[in-house]
């Protein structure tokens, strides 16, 4: 595959990770060459993850809008319906047009693409089995693995893609399931939950422990949980599925109370099972280089991301922290720094968690619960989007920000917001946190009028000073 004699870079994975690393390397002057192996660039992100998710959660909740609230502002939609193949090809539109993107990037920064499945046969050798089928040689001065997560399946409940489906199924149904058993009320249950139900669906979310997102701040989840409720989803919490089976049409699943007790049954249409994703390395030929892993199945490497070879460098998925893009990215970025003698580093305190559901849930930092497991003393400030101007005059008030600061310092530990736009918002507080800014740096900062971010400087004045102006 390639014509060069020696790259100084060769990154094993094209998803978030591993081709943002390979543009950085590039633009750092490195020879790179970038291996992936499933046909198209952007890794679980692009093809069957973030973005095809959000194409989905875009067009179900303009349809969930005109249903359910044009009316209340005046706007009359006559009979309403959807097409659910249009709304799958502008996903796959979506998906395909920013796949070929990065090609472009990758030829534009002189990064080479092949395509294949890499294997590595020494700290400074890969072969790959081509896609064409042919089989070739790369030598690097660095290999860097990227290879990402895959679904962690569930024992009893064998994934079909057509009635039992992982997220990568849920993405790609034909038809909208008329019930709908969700597996697992974490992020991808609650995105694709949510898509299902506002397009019709009668929803089922089964969640082993008694709370939903159990890494989101404790009030926050609460309410978000209330939220989804009167959305339509339902949820049987502290509840376990210990079989799945296709009979005819349906899936019959087998439930258990998760402390023990009385089985019972559930039957759907299509169940997505969504309790996790575990670290991919099959075939890369890792226990005979002597590269280990932790036990849940992820790479371990030192602060420089170095693996036991020390030419070999693992990041995202593959590794520890959360397994989000933007992690992903920043892991890449800072790897191929090191690579270059730059000190690369991640601040992992400051990555944000954003979950696309309406209202969105965002959050940065310390919840509540974890600043004070830390010996902080905490104060909090929070602000109900019912009393932001912005929101009240769009009609969305589902929300609120709260602030967790240092009741000595005042210094920011955590912000958590659920809202419309929680996504966007959440960055000034990812920037104050960088900073090492305090409640009341945001509280002075001014915020033009009248937006969303309003609510974040009112609970920043709620945190700093006790009150807020308009609440
Ligand atoms: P991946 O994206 O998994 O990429 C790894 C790539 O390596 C794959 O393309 C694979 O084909 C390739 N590969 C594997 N082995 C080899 C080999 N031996 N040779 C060649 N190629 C190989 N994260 C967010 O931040 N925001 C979101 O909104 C979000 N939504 C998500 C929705 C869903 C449904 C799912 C499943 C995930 C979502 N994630 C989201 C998580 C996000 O997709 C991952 O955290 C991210 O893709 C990890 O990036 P990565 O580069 O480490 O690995
Ligand atoms: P998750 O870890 O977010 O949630 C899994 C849920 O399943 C947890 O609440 C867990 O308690 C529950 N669970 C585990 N075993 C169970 C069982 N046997 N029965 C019932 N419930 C069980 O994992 P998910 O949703 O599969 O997503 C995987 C990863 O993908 C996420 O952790 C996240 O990193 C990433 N992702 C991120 C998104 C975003 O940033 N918006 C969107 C989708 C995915």
């Amino acid at each position: 595959a390639s014509g060069a004699a020696e790259k100084d870079l060769v990154v094993i994975g094209g998803g978030p990770g591993g081709y943002v690393a390979a543009i950085k390397a590039a633009q750092l002057g490195m020879s790179v060459a970038c291996v992936e192996g499933r046909g198209s660039l952007g890794g679980t992100c692009l093809n069957v993850g973030c973005i095809p998710s959000k194409a989905l959660l875009h067009s179900s909740h303009l349809y969930a809008e005109a249903k359910n609230h044009f009316g209340s502002i005046g706007i009359k939609t006559g009979e309403l319906s959807y097409d659910f193949s249009v709304i799958q090809k502008s996903k796959d539109t979506a998906v395909s047009g920013l796949t070929k993107g990065i090609e472009g990037l990758f030829k534009k920064n002189k990064v080479e693409y092949v395509k294949g499945w890499g294997k590595l046969l020494s700290g400074n050798e890969v072969e790959v089995a081509g896609l064409d089928g042919s089989s070739s040689k790369i030598k690097a001065k660095n290999i860097l693995l990227a290879t990402g997560s895959e679904v962690t399946p569930l024992p009893g409940v064998p994934i079909d893609e057509t009635r039992i489906v992982s997220s990568t199924g849920a993405l790609a149904l034909k038809e909208v399931p008329a019930e709908m058993v969700v597996i697992g009320a974490g992020y991808i249950g609650l995105e694709m939950g949510s898509v299902y139900q506002r397009l019709g669906s009668k929803v089922t979310v089964v969640e082993f422990l008694d709370t939903i997102v159990p890494s989101m701040d404790a009030e926050v989840r609460r309410t978000f949980q209330r939220t989804l409720e009167k959305q339509g989803l339902k949820f049987k919490m502290g509840t376990k599925v210990t079989k799945g089976e296709v009979v005819g049409n349906r899936v019959v699943l087998t439930t258990e109370p998760s402390k023990g007790g009385a089985a019972d049954k559930i039957e759907c249409d299509v169940c997505l099972v969504a309790i996790g994703r575990r670290p991919y390395t099959e075939g890369l030929g890792l226990e005979a280089l002597g590269i280990k892993k932790d036990n849940r199945g992820r790479l371990e490497v030192d602060s420089h991301f170095r693996t036991a070879v020390p030419s070999v460098y693992a990041i995202g998925d593959l590794v520890a922290g959360p397994m989000l893009a933007h992690k992903a990215e920043e892991d890449g970025v800072a790897a191929v720094e090191i690579m270059a003698g730059k000190h690369g580093h991640v601040n992992y305190a400051t990555v944000p968690s954003i979950c696309y559901t309406h209202p969105e849930t965002a959050s940065v930092g310390l919840t509540e619960d974890e600043a004070k497991a830390k010996g902080y003393e905490t104060k909090t400030g929070k602000f109900s989007f019912m009393a932001n101007s912005r929101a009240r005059a769009v009609g969305d008030t589902d929300g609120m920000v709260k602030i967790v600061a240092d009741k000595k310092t005042d210094k920011l530990l955590g912000v958590h917001i659920m809202g419309p736009n929680a996504g966007e918002m959440i960055h000034e507080a990812v920037l104050a946190l960088e900073y090492g800014a305090s409640a009341e740096d945001i509280a002075r900062t001014c915020h033009g009028h009248p937006t969303l971010s309003e609510a974040v400087k009112e609970a920043a004045m709620a945190t700093a000073f006790g009150k807020p102006i308009h609440m």
